[in-house]
């Protein structure tokens, strides 16, 4: 389960799940490169856990929805790292569309950053984790991929071709020792309590939200620190070396209720 001195790049890495695996790294000595659009935020949460160690910590900004910039971006972070072991990918949007009213620029969007973000990324690691022997690319789906969403129908959507992709590239590049799963996550993120926000009274009582995971005993959702950044440690470690192509639910059980 160790990951000390690997080389790891975390993207979406200025917010709930991508900081909390970030800090989780350093805290198990990895070498690690933030990245996100949000550079003052990002920046000073690599700073501060540079302070904490004993992993080391940069930021470099990416648009993960731009070719050009996940180029550049992870060119200087192989550079800096001498290599690269694990992309963890959480980067990504949700907005709110119904079916009927869903707007091409809506779809386009979410298709670019959550979907395109995760080709170009994925894509761009796996040339640099074929030198260095292997690696591991940890992608983030959602339950809303897998269920009717009617309150975010590009963004279930986007996640479903998420899935579909994370078994692609795990079949495409596991001759190269690289192993590709995506993590189904329900946490507890600013990303969750706007969503939160946005639901309507009758869906905020509807099991959509209330008691749709079992094990949280009250709170809703879980804790990214608590609940995820063990996970995650275990996705960059070589004790899931035998582990690619999968759809891997942290969420107290609320997938299991479908
Ligand atoms: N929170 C949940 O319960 C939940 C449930 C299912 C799936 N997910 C998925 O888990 C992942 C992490 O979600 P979170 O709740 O931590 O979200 P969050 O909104 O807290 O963090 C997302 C981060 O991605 C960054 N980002 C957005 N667009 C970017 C771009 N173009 N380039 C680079 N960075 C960009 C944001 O600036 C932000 O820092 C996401 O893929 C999300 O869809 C979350």
């Amino acid at each position: 389960m160790t990951i000390e001195g690997k080389r790891i790049i975390v993207t979406g890495s200025a917010s709930g799940m991508g900081e909390a695996t970030l800090k989780a790294y350093i805290q198990a000595g990895a070498h690690v490169i933030g990245m996100d659009v949000s550079d003052d935020i990002g920046s000073s949460i690599c700073e501060n856990s540079n302070n904490e160690g004993p992993g080391r910590c940069s930021y470099i900004h990416v648009d993960v929805s731009d070719k050009a910039s996940v180029v550049s971006s992870f060119a200087k972070a192989n550079e800096m790292l001498g290599g690269l072991d694990v992309l963890a990918h959480p980067a990504a949007i949700q907005r709110a569309s119904n079916a009927s009213e869903v707007s091409v620029e809506d779809w386009d969007l979410m298709f670019a950053v959550n979907v395109k973000g995760t080709m170009l990324t994925n894509q761009i690691a796996q040339e640099y984790m074929k030198a260095s022997g292997g690696g591991s690319i940890i992608n983030f789906g959602s339950i809303s991929g897998l269920r009717p969403e009617p309150s975010a129908s590009a963004y279930s959507a986007a996640k479903g071709a998420v899935h579909s992709w994370t078994r692609t590239a795990a079949g495409s590049w596991g001759k190269d020792n690289i192993r590709v799963n995506a993590i189904l996550p329900a946490m507890a993120t600013p990303m969750y309590r706007a969503a939160r926000e946005r639901s309507s009274e009758e869906e905020n009582l509807a099991s959509h939200w209330r008691n749709s995971v079992p094990i949280a005993l009250g709170q809703e959702y879980g804790d990214p620190e608590k609940d995820l950044a063990p996970v995650m440690i275990f996705f960059a470690s070589d004790a899931s070396k035998f582990i690619t192509g999968q759809l891997i639910p942290v969420d107290g059980g609320q997938t299991a209720g479908l």
